[in-house]
C-alpha cells in the first residue's frame, strides 16, 4: 500500500484556524479591494437570509417536515379543550346505526391520490393509477382511525353476528395486534408532552378527563384529504403491474 504523506498546512490557508483571517493584516493597497469583497460578501449572505427568513415565516411552516407531505399546506394548529366524553358520543359505547354511519364516514378518506411529482418527492414507490395522472397512498391519521374502529368492533363482534373460523379467528386477532402496535408506535412517535393536571378524588390523586392540547384543525385536513380520496371498494382504475412485495 502507498503511504500517504500528510504535511501540515497553514491552518490560515485549511480553514481550521479560529483566529480571524486578518489578523495579519496586509498593506492598505491590498486591504481595500479584499475588505469590498468581505463586505459586499457579507451583504450578500444578510439579503440571502432575509429573503430565505421572509420565505420561511410566511409559508405555513408548522412542522419540522423532516419528511415530505403534499398535506402541509393543511396544517394549521389550534387550541382545543378536549374532553373524551363518553356520554352522549357518537363515536363511543355500542354499535348502533348511527354509531356505524360516523366512524364509517370518519375513516373514508384513507386512501388518497397524489401526484406523480408529490409521489416523487415522497421518494417510495406506490400503485399507480392506471391513467398516469398519480398514486393512490394511505394517509396515516386515516390508519390510526381505521385502527380504532377494527379494535372497537373486535369489543363487540357478537353484535355484528361474526362466527369466525379458525383461520378467520387468527387472522382477527394478528389484525387487532398490529393495530394496537400501529397506535403504541404512532403515540411514541407524535411524543405529546401535554400537560393534563391532577386533583383529589376522595383520598386518591386523579387525572383530569379533559385537556386542553395543541390540536391540528381538523376540518382543514380532512377537507384536503376528502379532495384527494380514492374509493378502493373499485380497483379496476390501478395499475396491477406493482409494486410487489418483493420491490420493497
Ligand atoms: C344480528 O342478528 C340479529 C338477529 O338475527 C339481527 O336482529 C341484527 O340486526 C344482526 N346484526 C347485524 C349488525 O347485522
Ligand atoms: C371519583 O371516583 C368515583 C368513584 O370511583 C368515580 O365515580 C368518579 O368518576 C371519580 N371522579 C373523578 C373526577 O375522577
Ligand atoms: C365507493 O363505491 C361504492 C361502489 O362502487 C359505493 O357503494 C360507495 O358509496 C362509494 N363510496 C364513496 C365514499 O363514494
Amino acid at each position: 500500500m502507498d503511504k500517504i504523506e500528510y504535511s501540515k498546512v497553514d491552518s490560515r490557508l485549511s480553514g481550521d484556524s479560529e483566529e480571524p483571517l486578518l489578523t495579519q493584516r496586509p498593506s492598505l493597497k491590498e486591504r481595500i479591494p479584499f475588505e469590498n469583497i468581505l463586505i459586499a460578501g457579507l451583504l450578500c449572505s444578510n439579503v440571502l437570509f432575509l429573503l430565505l427568513w421572509v420565505r420561511v415565516t410566511t409559508t405555513d411552516c408548522v412542522r419540522p417536515q423532516l419528511i415530505y407531505t403534499p398535506a402541509k399546506h393543511a396544517i394549521s394548529y389550534q387550541t382545543k379543550r378536549l374532553f373524551r366524553h363518553i356520554n352522549h358520543n357518537v363515536f363511543t359505547g355500542k354499535p348502533r346505526p348511527e354509531y356505524e354511519e360516523a366512524w364509517r364516514k370518519l375513516v373514508e378518506p384513507i386512501a388518497i391520490k397524489v401526484s406523480n411529482k408529490e409521489l416523487a418527492k415522497f421518494g417510495q414507490n406506490s400503485i399507480a393509477f392506471k391513467d398516469g395522472s398519480g398514486y393512490v397512498v394511505e394517509l396515516q391519521v386515516y390508519h390510526e382511525l381505521h385502527c380504532i374502529k377494527q379494535i372497537r368492533r373486535h369489543l363487540h363482534l357478537d353484535y355484528y353476528n361474526v362466527t369466525l373460523s379458525d383461520y378467520d379467528k387468527q387472522f382477527e386477532e394478528r389484525h387487532i395486534d398490529h393495530c394496537l402496535e400501529y397506535w403504541r408506535e404512532q403515540a411514541i412517535c407524535r411524543g405529546d408532552t401535554t400537560l393534563t393536571a391532577m386533583l383529589w378524588n376522595v383520598s386518591l390523586p386523579v387525572s383530569h378527563s379533559y385537556s386542553d392540547n395543541e390540536c391540528v384543525d381538523w376540518e382543514a385536513i380532512d377537507t384536503w384529504a376528502r379532495s384527494r380520496m380514492v374509493n378502493m371498494s373499485d380497483t379496476s382504475m390501478l395499475d396491477e403491474s406493482g409494486p410487489l412485495p418483493e420491490d420493497q
